[in-house]
């Protein structure tokens, strides 16, 4: 097929675009960065040029090149944020260009700077800077979340509110600090205040501030509240559920008519601050309890994003494993890894807490196994507790825990196919398994 760009117009197209972009071959060999690329991560297309990523993994400069080794691993298409030595947040979104037998030929990594500057200097109480969000960095390589992360990206430039969702620790925090840095409001600060963390009788004073003599114990002053703190950047009130029903009506006119009164106060303040809302309980049903306002429901449900659980997006299990183990060896100083089957078993538990449970898991894993590779012998799996039975053999506990599993992947999914999906093993195997119980239960 003819090109239908030249060459040179498809060079300029290249370097001109808004996003970085870093193409490295099936053996993680650079074949090409563009302009901003260059400009994004300080390193120029002659450093990197005919060089292999798992060469500079090896030197620490590895900013989008885990993410095009994940894609190698996995090959399949890998979302992930970096922070690169020189202090620049990226998020890179790497896939995968097959051949015609379908083997990898190019992973095609397109960027986003997240770069914030550091706004902590610049607020002086402590109060308000326990309140920044802190840093930490993202993987995924589900169809699920990379569409969330798509969605975000595309919503972030906008000012509209948003209403993450999800059961806990499925990653609303961190989606959210990403939202920010994603947009135009990156430079100003990010405030997160969780409404179930501060006392129901400080939250007023704490969101709205307060004017001097405002109430006993007060500052004579008065105290600038967080969304003041917050002017021209985004607040992120997490666990919205759990805000006072009066403050909700207040919060509400911030949102149409962005100003609102301190304790006490007379003035009305103007602010400007773009809203991010999560909760881990389904605000429709509290609205129809009664127990949360409708009409600030319908304001922050503008934009909802729904996080799906851990349970529903096993993908993204064996790069998580990889992107905890790599973080808390380096915390750790240690060379630790998890064998595959372990990381197969892994990807098949229930994990209730989701990624925050994996990454505690892997820590855990780390530190007290001893040796440098992860087994199924040597590690503690969750859901195997700790009493053991005197008289079974290892291999009748695994087999034990493994027709407990098959059970309830036959409840959950019923058939072999969708069972050996789920398990990450073959239909044949899947369906030789239950035929085995069967014919145990039976006998
Ligand atoms: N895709 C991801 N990649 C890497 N780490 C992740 C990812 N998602 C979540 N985490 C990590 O898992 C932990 C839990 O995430 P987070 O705090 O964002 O969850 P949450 O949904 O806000 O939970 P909660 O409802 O309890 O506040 C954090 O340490 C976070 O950094
Ligand atoms: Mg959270």
């Amino acid at each position: 097929m003819q090109p239908r760009l030249s060459p040179k117009l498809l060079q300029i197209v290249f370097d001109n675009v808004y996003n970085g972009i870093y193409i490295v071959d099936s053996r993680g060999v650079t074949i090409a960065v563009n302009r901003t690329f260059e400009e994004m991560s300080g390193l120029t297309h002659a450093e990197l040029a005919g060089r292999s990523l798992y060469d500079m993994v090896g030197e620490g400069k590895t900013f989008s090149g885990s993410a095009s080794l994940l894609v190698i691993k996995h090959k399949k298409p890998v979302t992930a944020t970096y922070s690169t030595s020189t202090g620049r947040k990226l998020l890179v979104k790497g896939r995968p260009v097959f051949d015609a037998n379908d083997e990898i030929e190019y992973i095609i990594n397109t960027i986003w700077d997240l770069t914030v500057v550091q706004y902590s200097h610049q607020i002086d109480a402590d109060t308000a800077r326990a309140h920044l969000l802190s840093e930490e960095d993202l993987v995924t390589c589900s169809e699920q979340m990379m569409a969330v992360i798509d969605l975000s990206l595309r919503v972030a430039a906008t000012d509209s509110t948003l209403l993450l969702s999800g059961e806990s620790g499925v990653g609303k925090s961190l989606l959210a600090r990403t939202i920010h840095r994603a947009s135009q409001r990156k430079q100003q600060p990010l405030i997160q205040i969780n409404c179930a963390a501060i006392p129901e009788n400080l939250i007023e004073a704490e969101l709205f501030g307060y004017e001097g003599g405002a109430f006993t114990g007060a500052n004579s002053k008065g105290k600038a509240g967080l969304l003041e703190i917050a002017q021209g950047g985004t607040v992120f009130l997490d666990e919205i559920s759990e805000l006072p029903f009066h403050l909700q009506s207040k919060l509400l006119g911030v949102l149409q008519d962005k100003q609102f009164f301190r304790v006490g106060g007379r003035q009305l303040q103007q602010v400007d601050v773009r809203l991010i809302a999560a909760s881990n309980k389904d605000l429709a049903s509290l609205v129809a309890e009664g127990r949360f306002r409708e009409d600030l429901y319908y304001r922050l449900n503008v934009v909802p994003i729904h996080l799906p659980p851990l349970r529903e997006r096993r993908d993204d299990i064996p790069a998580l494993i990889e992107y905890f183990t790599d973080k808390y060896n380096r915390k750790h100083n240690s060379y630790k890894k998890f064998s595959n089957n372990l990381v197969q078993q892994l990807v098949t538990m229930p994990w209730k807490g989701n990624i925050r449970e994996l990454e505690n898991h892997i820590e855990r894993s780390i530190v007290t196994t001893p040796g440098d590779l992860i087994t199924q012998d040597n590690a503690m799996i969750p859901g195997l507790t700790q009493e053991l039975p005197d008289s079974m053999t290892l291999k009748q506990l695994l087999a034990e825990h493994e027709k407990k599993i098959l059970l309830k992947a036959r409840e959950k999914f019923g058939t072999t196919r969708r069972i050996a999906v789920a398990l990450g093993i073959s239909q044949a195997s899947a369906a030789r398994k239950l035929k085995n119980l069967r014919e145990e239960t039976y006998s």
